[in-house]
Formats: structure tokens, sequence, C-alpha cells
């Protein structure tokens, strides 16, 4: 079976990538290498099931003749579509790059998927749609979705364009809605970006908000496993579902101080004053995840295990400690 994978030089794609090379699926990577990076898929590479594609899918002549080129007559199951920005902030001084690289990537592996009578495609959401709900607990059927960032306003007009492409083209989609994913190879995050911080400055962790931003943390190996699964045993033609752990997340200032912890234990952790980190950020959000309990897939991780691990796997990744 072949699977088409967009965004896979990045976290959770090269993941993905890895995971389906391991049960010998032929699979074509395409990414612009925007965010990611090509060494994030060496092992993938090396066993003569992965193709790599450089193109930027936002732009659907490229993208088509890339597609075309690879597949050379040959028939691809799925479409795997992680090409998106990851980096929220970047989208909130300049929409068009949400437009772009959020948007059209999918409106694109869309018609591409008509194009070339691909039957499924699985696409990565983002808790990002349903914008603020304080701290009510949000499940998949709360609404209305008033996403508060352009990164989340794309995800919902993807999903939209997801169910309505499905009406007449495809035989089945996934629509994944991620919490805050966090493993290795990190390429955004805040994870990440405190642990650069203590690299840069031992003495001292500046944190964006006052720490009592409080959200759902799932690891990626958690989440590919959440995936494999709901694409598996998902018997509806649209199978759309929050995949996160069972909790009501950690707080920002929880993972200040495990990443001061693990890095600089005698750094200073200063909090600003606003109750988020920046405008666009969803403060908190408590994720329902009972439909995928009861389709029958639960993580191995809560948020804070989560946080702990992947804390130790970046930090050893970007300063080998
Ligand atoms: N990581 C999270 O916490 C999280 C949460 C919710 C949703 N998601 C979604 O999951 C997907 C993967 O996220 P990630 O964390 O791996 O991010 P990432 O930035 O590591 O991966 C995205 C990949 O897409 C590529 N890309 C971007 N624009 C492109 C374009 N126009 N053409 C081709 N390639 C392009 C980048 O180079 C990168 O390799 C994204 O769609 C993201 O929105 C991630």
């Amino acid at each position: 079976m072949i699977h088409l994978v967009t965004g896979g030089a990045g976290f959770i794609g090269s993941h993905l990538t890895r995971e389906l090379v391991k049960h010998e699926h032929d699979v074509i990577v395409f990414d612009d290498l925007s965010l990611g990076n090509i060494r994030y898929l060496d092992d993938a590479l090396t066993g003569g099931f992965c193709t790599f594609m450089k193109v930027n899918c936002a732009n659907l002549a490229h993208f088509r003749a890339a597609v075309d080129q690879a597949l050379d007559g040959r028939n691809a199951q799925a479409i795997w579509h992680f090409a998106a920005n990851s980096d929220i902030p970047a989208g909130i001084v300049d929409p068009i790059v949400d437009l772009q690289h959020t948007f059209m990537t999918t409106f694109n592996a869309l018609q591409l998927m008509k194009e070339f009578n691909i039957p499924e495609f699985h696409f990565s959401s983002s808790s990002a749609i349903y914008g603020d709900f304080g701290h009510a607990l949000i499940d998949e059927s709360s609404g209305p979705c008033l996403p508060i960032s352009n990164y989340g306003a794309m995800k919902l007009a993807s999903e939209g364009q997801v169910c309505a492409t499905l009406e007449g083209h495809g035989q089945k989609a996934s629509i994944f809605r991620f919490p805050n994913v966090i493993g290795v190879p990190a390429t955004h995050g805040v994870i990440l970006d405190f642990v650069k911080k203590l690299r840069a400055d031992k003495n001292c962790l500046r944190v964006l908000g006052d720490g009592t931003q409080q959200k759902a943390y799932l690891h990626v190996d958690d989440l590919i496993s959440g995936m494999l699964f709901i694409v598996e045993a998902g018997q509806s033609k649209i199978n759309l579902y929050n995949i996160g752990p069972c909790d009501d997340g950690v707080t920002v200032r929880f993972i200040a101080e495990t990443v001061r912890d693990s890095v600089a234990p005698d750094a200073e952790i200063i909090y600003g004053c606003e109750d988020r980190g920046w405008v666009g950020d969803v403060p908190r959000f408590r994720y329902a995840t009972a439909k995928l309990a009861e389709l029958g897939w639960q993580p191995s991780m809560s948020s804070e295990a989560a946080v702990h691990r992947a804390v130790r796997e970046i930090a050893h990744d970007i300063c080998n400690f």
C-alpha cells in the first residue's frame, strides 16, 4: 500500500512515516522543509520503502507534478496531511502564512485526492479550532467553534473542506483533533522554548504569561498509536476524534519548573502578568476523550508523565544533558 504523507519531514509526520515504513508500507513524503528537516527521516529513507519529494504543497501545480512523478501510474491508498504552519504566533503577525500553509495545503491535498482517486484522507486538526471555552469540558460536538487564532481558523476551514470533498469523493476520512503534542524531534512548543532559553541563560527563565495557563499534553508515541487505531477501527465515512490524555492537563508553571529542574536547577523563573502567552493563545482547555475511549483506545501516559518524558528527551536532544 502506498501512503502519501505531507509535512512528513516535520515532528509528527516523521514519526508517522517511520511507523508506516516499519510495517513495510511504501511512503512518499512531500515537504517544503520550511519547518521540518530531512534529517528526521534518515532511518526511514534507508530501507527502500520511503521516497522524499521537496515541494510546496500550497502550490497546486508543483504539488500535482510531484505526486504524478512519485506515483508514476501506481495507486495510493491514503493521504496523511500534516503540512501546515505550526508557528501560531507567526500566523498572527501575518495571516497569509496560515492561509497558504495551513489552509491551501489542505485544499490542494484534497484536490489531488480527487484527481488521483485516492480513497482515504487523514487530517491533523487541532484543539485550536474550538476557541476559548474557559473551564468547560470540550467534546467533539462542543460549539460554536470560534477560533481565536488564524491558525485555528484555517484548521477549522480545512475540516469543512475535508467534509465537503468527502461528500462526492473518496471512501473515508479521519479528522484528528490534537492537543499539544510533545516529544522529539521538537520543532516548536513550550518545552523547546524553555530549554533553549535556559541554554542561553542558565540563571533566569522568563515565561510568557503568568504560568496559570493549563492544557492537555500528549506524547507523540501515544498520538501515533491513537491515529493508527482510529484509521483501523473508525467505521464512519468521517471519523472525527479528540485525541488526548484523560486528564485536565498541566500548567505552564509545572512545565517551567520541570524544565528548570532538569536543565538549570538554580535558575530563577520570572512570570509575566497576563493569563495567556500571546494574542491567539487559548489559556486553558479541558479535553473530553470519552468518544475515543469508547472506540477502544486510551493513551499510555498522562499529561504529567508525557511532560516529564518529553523534557528529558528534548533536553537530551538539544543540550546533550
Ligand atoms: N505539535 C502539536 O502540538 C500539534 C497540535 C495540533 C495540531 N498539530 C498539527 O499537526 C501537524 C504536524 O505538526 P508538527 O508539530 O509536526 O509541526 P512541524 O512544523 O514539525 O511539521 C509541519 C511540516 O509541514 C511542512 N510544511 C509547512 N508548510 C508546507 C508547505 N506549504 N508545503 C510542504 N510542506 C510544508 C514543514 O516543513 C514541516 O516539516 C500540523 O498540521 C499541525 O498543525 C500539531
